[in-house]
């Protein structure tokens, strides 16, 4: 495939992320263009932002399903429709089976607030904190079978400051959030065109 890279972004919640990556993505000279954005929640806030700026939004409602097996396979089926090549988790609260990353490998990029390998999973904020780290941050990966763990891409670092809570640490790390999704994309989508690879 040539031309811009056809990129899809899952989400779950307010979808902060997607829209800077929605912003970068406008730029004509952008590798890639959000051509799709999911969510496995009708009432993700993110949704809703996605239909206002224009682009094709959709749930895919979990509940729905009769497990993550029949989920996924519509996950799937959505995304080979719309000739997805890239997809974007951004706060997308489902761990996707080994057998979904497999067979989109290389193709599934996340961002973590926390700088990987350190803290993965949940409450990375809290934990930073808790171990009383004098620094925390946000990395961009690719997707692998085992959480937070694939090849990182990219990662941000932050000081954490006397008098932190949760909340502060947490909008300290976001801004970095939306300036390193963008560019691991940016290097994500030209390393897809370099490998020559297409949706398969
Ligand atoms: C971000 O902190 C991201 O690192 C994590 O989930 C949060 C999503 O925020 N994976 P938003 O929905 O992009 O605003």
């Amino acid at each position: 495939m040539t031309g811009r890279v056809r990129t899809a972004i899952l989400l779950s919640g307010r979808g902060s992320n997607m829209q800077a990556l929605v912003a970068a993505a406008r730029r004509p000279d952008f590798p890639a263009e959000i051509a799709l954005v999911l969510s496995d929640r009708s009432q993700a806030p993110g949704l809703e932002a996605a239909r206002q700026a224009g682009l094709s939004a959709e749930a895919i409602d979990y509940r729905g399903f009769s497990g993550k097996p029949a989920f996924e396979a519509e996950l799937d089926a959505r995304l080979r429709a719309a000739g997805i090549e890239l997809v974007c988790l951004a706060g997308f609260m489902r761990i996707l089976s080994a057998s979904f990353v497999e067979r989109w490998e290389g193709r599934i990029l996340n961002i973590h607030p926390s700088l990987l390998p350190d803290l993965r999973g949940l409450n990375t904020h809290e934990r930073a904190l808790a171990e009383g780290r004098a620094e925390h941050g946000c990395t961009v990966h690719y997707v692998s079978a085992e959480l937070d763990a694939g090849p990182i891409i990219v990662a941000a670092r932050v000081p954490v400051l006397p008098g932190d809570d949760s909340e502060t640490l947490a909008a300290r790390v976001l801004v970095q959030e939306h300036r390193i999704y963008p560019r691991a994309l940016k290097s994500a989508a030209v390393a897809l065109r370099a490998g020559g690879a297409g949706a398969g």
